[in-house]
């Protein structure tokens, strides 16, 4: 098999057998799932294949690496116990006292609570711009100490679209290094490594495990030099994922590609469904050809996923009546599952950023549209707005 991130084969050929060859002793086709936390060995020091304690290292965390690297494109991918462990990990390999990152102003509100609240005490300063304003992001890394820019696209809940490549050359002028949280549209839809960006990291728990039933976070790098910290810190901290929630993250992994697909399928659908209904302000979905970043997202992206965001004329009364209203779309925190959710970000996954300048629109509700028959669906969708 190739060797780590080396890119040969088809994405779907990749996630299928990357880090995954049979077990050589019985032939099993899916490698066994290693719990030992840790390793015999012959002699003082002789470990076998490197193998000597489970923080450091285990086959079945390393098959998933190996397959993270392999899928967006990067030397290395080191695997999280959540998306909030890889960030902090990746930001205490980075960053010192001192420095800034400067971050949407749509960032994830986790990630914001995570730089001001827990890194901030620390030194770490934190800068939220609007990264569709490239002029307004070159002034602020410009302004000195920017370590990191960091930019979610399509971001979270407000699906704005910016251009990595531009972002990258731009970071990179300034010294500074590009982060792409690229959770959203996963790495069947979009490499940002290959459009320059430095780092990229991703919470598992969402498209990647791809079926709820696992957390988890991952970094992937294409450079020896930031692999060597970002894995220093992933040994020396230890959030790493466990066995069980590495192999479900594999499993769920295998089956990317098909799954965005139909993701993206019934998203597109529902998306151009929503425009124009009656109680409906506006739709933001990259796959409808008004939104402001179509153009960009078409050329940056494979399709344009399974994320829509809704805003109503009703402003958050309607928000709630429809958010409490469906049946097949869950109301529940989290996305990217193979069943659909709802979520009221202002109250939900945004809470923490209330009252700050991320705070999302409480008039805004965001679906993570799943797998199901698009029409039951949209009749589910159709049923909760004819309350309103
Ligand atoms: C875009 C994005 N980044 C990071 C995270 C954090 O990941 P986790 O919840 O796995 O810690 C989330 C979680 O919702 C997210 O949506």
């Amino acid at each position: 098999m190739p060797e780590q991130g080396e890119k040969t084969t088809g994405f779907n050929t990749r996630a299928v057998h990357a880090g995954q060859e049979f077990e050589p002793r019985t032939g099993a086709v899916v490698p066994p799932l290693h719990f030992s936390s840790t390793y015999a060995q012959d002699g003082i020091g002789g470990l076998r294949s490197g193998y000597e304690y489970g923080r450091g290292g285990n086959p079945t965390r390393d098959a998933l690496q190996e397959q993270l690297a392999a899928l967006e494109g990067g030397s290395h991918a080191y695997s999280f116990s959540s998306g909030l462990a890889a960030e902090d990990a990746l930001i205490r390999a980075l960053c010192s006292p001192g420095d800034r990152i400067v971050l949407g102003n749509d960032a994830y509100g986790g990630t914001y609570r995570l730089i001001s609240r827990v890194l901030a005490p620390w030194g770490i300063a934190n800068q939220p711009v609007d990264m569709s304003d490239l002029d307004g992001v070159r002034a602020a890394v410009a302004e000195g100490g920017a370590r990191l820019v960091w930019v979610e696209t399509p971001s979270n809940p407000m699906m704005k679209i910016t251009d990595i490549a531009a972002l990258a050359e731009l970071a990179h002028d300034a010294g500074a290094l590009l982060v792409v949280d690229n959770t959203f549209a996963s790495p069947y839809l979009q490499n940002p490594l290959a459009l320059g960006a430095d780092v990229v990291v991703h919470s598992t728990t969402k498209y990647i495990g791809g079926h709820s039933d696992v957390v988890g976070g991952a970094v992937v790098v294409n450079d020896g030099e930031l692999a060597e910290k970002i894995g220093f810190v992933q040994f020396a901290v230890g959030a790493v994922s466990g066995p069980m929630d590495a192999f479900l993250t594999t499993r769920g992994l295998k089956t990317l590609g098909v799954r965005m697909e139909r993701h993206s399928d019934n998203a597109q659908k529902i998306a151009e469904w929503l425009v124009g209904r009656p109680g409906v302000e506006q739709v933001l979905y990259p796959g409808l050809p008004e939104h402001p970043g179509h153009e960009l997202a078409a050329k940056q992206m494979r399709r344009f996923g399974g994320m829509v965001s809704v805003q109503f004329v009703g402003g958050e009364a309607a928000a709630r009546t429809v958010a409490e209203s469906t049946r097949l779309f869950t109301l529940a925190e989290s996305l990217g599952g193979i069943e659909s959710l709802m979520n009221y970000p202002s109250e939900m996954t945004h809470a923490s950023v209330k009252g700050t300048e991320l705070a999302v629109p409480v008039n805004l509700l965001r679906l993570s549209v799943g797998i199901e028959d698009v029409d039951d669906l949209i009749a589910d969708l159709d049923a909760a707005i004819s309350r309103l």
